[in-house]
């Protein structure tokens, strides 16, 4: 499969991540196709980046004209249909093994034979992903790390079937949206999450045990860890369903049992505190 020149990118789901991502691409000088289920949705997404875009107007670290054009490459679509022109199409839409097996069998029979095929998935398999198609050589991971305009990091996951030109096309495509990508293999966790899943439960962990508040927690581990932000904090802003998601996935896969999610943040999910997304999570949010 020779890869076409990335110009056009889809990305599918325009949550968190998903707007992020696209804001990224637009910024970086390409077309972007966002596709949502509503149009709502996709407004709710659309205004979010106007309103980052913003921000750096105000802060004079980009034009009010650069601002207008980037916003301007972006349209927006609830049809897949609308892909079908996309040189690149990165999927973030829900953690749902289900829902991504369909989506990229859908998909598949939409864009060119050479489309590249990226998920960003954050704890499934992409090799898994990639069982849904036929040409499962185009399907890599793209795992770009909340907030997606600001952390420089994307891991490009190879997937055992993966092509080289796949991963290389990824790997530039990062570059080119001012990323520092590593390339890593398909598996429980890529890197990133491998170590700090675990890492933020045992902190979660050490809320009951040394009967610590969570802004104390937090001011622990920024003042005397040099953490950007604490792990409260931290997880409040990834979302505390996503974050029990994530664990209880790597736990399903690896048995170590400081993957599982410690149960007091398992019933913060179910009583519908997911951070800041939701307004409440271990702080409260206006
Ligand atoms: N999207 C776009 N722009 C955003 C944004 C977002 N979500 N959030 C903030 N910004 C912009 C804002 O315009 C903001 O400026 P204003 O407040 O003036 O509007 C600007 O970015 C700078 O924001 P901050 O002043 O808050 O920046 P900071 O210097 O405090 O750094 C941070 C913020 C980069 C998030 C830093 O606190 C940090 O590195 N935290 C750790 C984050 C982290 O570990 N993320 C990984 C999570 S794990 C994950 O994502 C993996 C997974 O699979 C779940």
């Amino acid at each position: 499969m020779a890869s076409p020149e990335i110009q056009r990118i889809g990305v599918v789901g325009l949550g968190a991540m998903g707007a992020g991502i696209a804001q990224l691409a637009i910024e970086a000088g390409y077309d972007v196709v966002g596709r949502e289920v509503t149009n709502e949705l996709g407004q709710k997404a659309q205004e979010r980046i106007a309103h980052f875009l913003q921000r750096k107007v105000d802060k004079e670290q980009l034009g009010a004209g650069d601002r207008g054009a980037a916003l301007e490459r972006l349209s927006l679509t609830t049809e897949l249909a609308a892909l079908a022109d996309c040189d690149l199409v990165i999927e973030a839409i829900v953690e749902d093994i289900d829902a991504k097996l369909a989506l990229f069998a859908e998909l598949e029979g939409i864009v060119r034979a050479d489309t590249i095929l990226a998920t960003n998935t954050s704890a499934l398999s992409v090799t898994e992903i990639a069982s849904a198609v036929e040409t499962p050589e185009r399907v890599v991971g793209m795992h770009f790390f909340n907030p997606a305009p600001l952390m420089p990091l994307v891991e490009i996951v190879r997937a055992e079937l993966s092509s080289d030109q796949a991963v290389e096309a990824a790997f530039r495509f990062g570059e080119r949206l001012g990323k520092r990508p590593i390339r890593c293999h398909d598996t429980p966790g890529f890197v990133v999450n491998r170590v700090l899943i675990p890492l933020l439960n045992d902190c979660l962990r050490v809320l009951d045990e040394a009967r610590v508040s969570p802004e104390d927690l937090d001011a622990a581990m920024t003042a005397g860890a040099g953490w950007p932000m604490g792990p409260c904090t931290l997880v409040d802003l990834v979302g505390i369903d996503v974050h029990v998601h994530a664990s209880e996935a790597l736990y399903e896969k690896l048995r170590e049992p400081r993957m599982a999610p410690p149960p007091r943040i398992v019933s913060m999910r179910n009583a519908g505190l997911l951070g800041r997304k939701s307004g409440r999570g271990f702080y409260s949010y206006d």
